[in-house]
């Protein structure tokens, strides 16, 4: 013991030294072993959220670790499925080919952000997925948003105002867009004709007003179209011939005016077609016949005149029929007593 710490006090300092080096050496290796373990996003990235936060009023992501990390305040597990609650950030971390991260999703709904919308997300070149779904989120889009690529956008229920901008019109990876209970005004801008991948639009809910521009017969791959509560003027447009692949369709208290075109005849992928409110002439029930995957139908208010035509009873997918608030005569078709068990 005696000699062992003599040894220690006649040498202290070269010992020392030698111990400071390899602990140096242990310590620079294993941060450097953590780095290329851990997720790494490029600077700007890592920079964009902070500012993303703030514009929002978010307050609970923690910034000491990489968004890209599965911390649970960038990403919330959910155990509740019917819960309006979700917090979620998603990278993709499989990018060559130095395998860095991006980020590709934000979904942050029903948390009460009072903010505004983010001019920040465009700072994320491979973010695809935005859901602001159910906040306070006021003001309106971006324009910086017009350079990103994303292909979902919800806003569903937030306090949006303004004008929808044509310049949304530029992104058009979007496949689906959102923007329905918000307080949008004015008419729909022509240039959301250029959204050609669109597969889901939702304008409902807002007030919006004028016609409906001709240049949405361009989005023939609409599948969900919702255009109600709103103060729209003219007649229901005849797009259906572009609109083929619609599975369901939202005309309630639009503001648009009858009659139902004829060729929506043509509609026949429809599940659900819900329009109601409508003012103008009156035409007789119109052509459903090839509507075989029809689920809903509700056609509530909408002065049609003259019999129901007895093809409604082989609607075999039916489960929900309003025919309500119309000037229809004649039978009721007969449904059998299987398929009313089912109305
Ligand atoms: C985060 O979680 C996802 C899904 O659970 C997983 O695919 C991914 O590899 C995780 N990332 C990290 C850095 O642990
Ligand atoms: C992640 O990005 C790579 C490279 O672009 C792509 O091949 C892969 O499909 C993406 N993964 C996911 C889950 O999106
Ligand atoms: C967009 O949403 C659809 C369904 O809501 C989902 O299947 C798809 O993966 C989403 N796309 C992206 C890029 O997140
Ligand atoms: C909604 O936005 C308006 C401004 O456009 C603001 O005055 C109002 O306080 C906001 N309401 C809520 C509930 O955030
Ligand atoms: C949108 O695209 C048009 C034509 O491609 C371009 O002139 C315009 O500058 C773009 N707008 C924005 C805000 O990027
Ligand atoms: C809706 O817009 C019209 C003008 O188009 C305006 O007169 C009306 O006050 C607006 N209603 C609401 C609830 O904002
Ligand atoms: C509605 O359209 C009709 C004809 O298309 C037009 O005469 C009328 O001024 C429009 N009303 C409004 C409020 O825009
Ligand atoms: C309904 O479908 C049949 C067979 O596919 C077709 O011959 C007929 O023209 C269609 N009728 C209407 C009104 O679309």
């Amino acid at each position: 013991m005696q000699k062992k710490n003599m040894a220690f006090s006649v040498f202290p300092k070269s010992i020392m030294t030698m111990v400071m080096m390899v602990l140096c050496f242990i310590c620079i290796n294993s941060v450097r072993s953590v780095e290329a373990q851990s997720p790494r996003l490029p600077v700007q990235e890592v920079e964009a959220p902070r500012e993303i936060g703030s514009q929002l009023g978010k307050k609970d992501w923690n910034f000491d670790v990489d968004p890209c990390h599965n911390d649970t305040s960038w990403a919330t597990p959910t155990s509740d499925r019917y819960s309006l609650y979700t917090n979620i950030v998603s990278c993709n971390c499989s990018y060559v080919p130095d395998g860095v991260c991006h980020v590709t999703s934000i979904v942050l709904t029903g948390q009460d952000l009072a903010g505004v919308l983010p001019p920040s997300i465009a700072k994320l070149p491979c973010l695809t997925q935005v859901s602001f779904t159910r906040n306070y989120l006021s003001g309106n889009i971006p324009l910086e948003w017009a350079s990103t690529k994303l292909q979902n956008l919800s806003l569903t229920v937030n306090n949006l105002s303004g004008t929808i901008p044509a310049y949304l019109g530029n992104i058009t990876t979007l496949k689906l867009l959102f923007l329905d209970s918000n307080q949008f005004y004015g008419t729909v801008p022509p240039e959301l004709g250029k959204l050609v991948n669109l597969e889901r639009l939702l304008l409902g809910q807002n007030n919006l007003s004028g016609e409906l521009p001709l240049d949405l017969s361009n989005l023939n791959k609409l599948k969900v179209l919702k255009i109600g509560s709103n103060n729209f003027n003219g007649t229901i447009p005849d797009f259906f011939e572009s609109w083929s692949q619609l599975q369901s369709l939202e005309i309630q208290a639009s503001g648009l005016q009858g009659p139902i075109p004829p060729s929506i005849y043509s509609l026949n992928k429809l599940r659900i077609l819900r329009i109601s409110d409508l003012s103008g002439y009156s035409s007789p029930f119109p052509d459903l016949r090839n509507m075989t995957l029809m689920h809903v139908l509700m056609l509530r208010s909408c002065n049609l005149v003259g019999p129901i035509p007895d093809y409604i009873s082989k609607l075999t997918a039916l489960r929900i029929l309003d025919l309500s608030f119309n000037r229809l005569e004649g039978s009721i078709p007969d449904f059998g007593i299987g398929i009313l068990d089912n109305l």
